[in-house]
């Protein structure tokens, strides 16, 4: 009764996890919660207003396909004078989170059969997108004594004639790494499209800035680049994010928005344009939190015994070594969750690269984080 492609649709088992550390915390077992990607911080004030006024004045009903001009052209701005690089409101759509973007972007590139290239480790959504719009996943290493930087050669040596698109994620979830551009120009050489899901964009905690490739796109380049409001702003169930593209493509990405959302949410629109506006301070206090988060973690970790050579360069996770406890990391999560009360997300969620780690989120509170670091002391002590 069912279609094969649904079939084929992988549980994300960080996901089993938090299902399971729920029960637990029904039955009064309170969890530290570590393993999933989701802030303990409230949406800014400025978009909380924005949207009970846009519910109060009945901005309720569907917007632009693409969405509201002025929010397209906010996005605009925020390329042109935070990040130096020029898009038109007309290569923006408005999506419903990178998700949505993501979604677009798939049933644009790819017909039956055709191949994705993807990073391993990588997102654990990834896959799953390219294999429910019946595309086939093939995964290139990013290494972590590199790192878990991309090695371009080791993308390139594995593009085929039915290769569509390449998926770049920069600052990465599960690793934390950011990538250089030039690893971009290996594969528009090899005429591959590049997807960039730049969704933890701003939350970086070195020197540099992960680089936008809006630009390449504004300038009509075959790069797609994914961003929205879920992560700086603290706005995950919102559900409000944006995907900019070559001209070429935004006719066939409006009909496939038309038909397949309608619209991004109305009052999700609102907020996005307070976030832009007026959240810059609330995303730069919420930035330096989940820096000290990250230090925090990294030590507490390392004391502990798991292998982190390197602190990652942004967004709010640590993928790290486990081997020593355990190779397979599914049943690692779901033993410490069972024994030592903290949740953990397995690494083999983010492809066969990430057996053996576990994934830390730092999107928790610095209570929560020590807490959950004190637990496992206590369970590695015990066992
Ligand atoms: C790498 C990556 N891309 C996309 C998403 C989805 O984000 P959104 O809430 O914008 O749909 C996530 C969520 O965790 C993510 O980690």
């Amino acid at each position: 009764m069912y279609s094969n492609l649904s079939g084929a649709i992988l549980p994300f088992r960080a996901m089993d996890v938090l299902e399971r550390a729920l029960e637990h915390d029904r039955c009064g077992r309170a969890i530290a919660h570590l393993e999933v990607g989701e802030p303990d911080f409230d949406v800014p004030d400025c978009v909380r207003s924005a949207m009970e006024q846009a519910l109060r004045d009945g901005g309720t009903h569907y917007t632009h396909s693409l969405g509201e001009l002025e929010l397209r052209e906010e996005i605009a701005s925020y390329y042109s004078m935070v990040r130096g690089c020029e898009v038109s409101p007309s290569q923006i759509v408005v999506t419903a989170g990178t998700s949505g973007g993501l979604l677009l972007l798939m049933r644009l590139l790819l017909d039956p059969g055709d191949e994705v290239l993807l990073p391993d480790p990588g997102y654990a959504c990834y896959p799953n997108f390219v294999v429910s719009s019946a595309g086939a996943v093939r995964r290139f290493p990013v290494r972590e004594a590199a790192g878990w930087k991309i090695h371009p050669s080791e993308a390139v040596d594995r593009i085929t004639p039915r290769t569509r698109a390449v998926l770049l994620n920069s600052p990465s979830n599960p690793t934390g790494a950011s990538q250089s551009v030039s690893c971009v120009d290996s594969f528009l050489d090899a005429a591959v499209p590049v997807i960039s899901d730049e969704i933890y964009q701003g939350l970086e905690y070195g020197a540099d800035r992960a680089p936008t490739l809006a630009g390449l796109a504004g300038a009509e380049a075959p790069v797609f680049v994914l961003d929205g409001c879920s992560k700086r702003w603290a706005m995950t169930g919102i559900r409000v994010g944006w995907l900019v593209a070559p001209r070429s493509a935004m006719r066939r990405l409006q009909s496939l928005q038309q038909n397949l959302f309608i619209c991004a949410s109305s009052v999700a629109q609102a907020g996005a344009l307070a976030a832009l506006r007026f959240g810059a301070c609330d995303a730069e206090r919420m930035r330096l939190e989940y820096a000290r988060r990250r230090d925090l973690l990294v030590d507490g970790l390392r004391r502990l015994g798991f292998s982190v050579p390197h602190a990652p360069d942004g967004a709010y996770y640590i993928l790290a070594g486990a081997h020593h406890l355990d190779g397979n990391s599914l049943r690692l999560a779901f033993r410490i969750l069972d024994e030592a009360a903290v949740g953990v997300g397995p690494g083999i969620d983010f492809g066969p690269g990430g057996e053996g780690y576990l994934r830390f989120s730092y999107a928790a509170s610095v209570e929560t984080l020590e807490l959950g670091l004190a637990r496992l002391q206590a369970w590695l002590e015990r066992r």
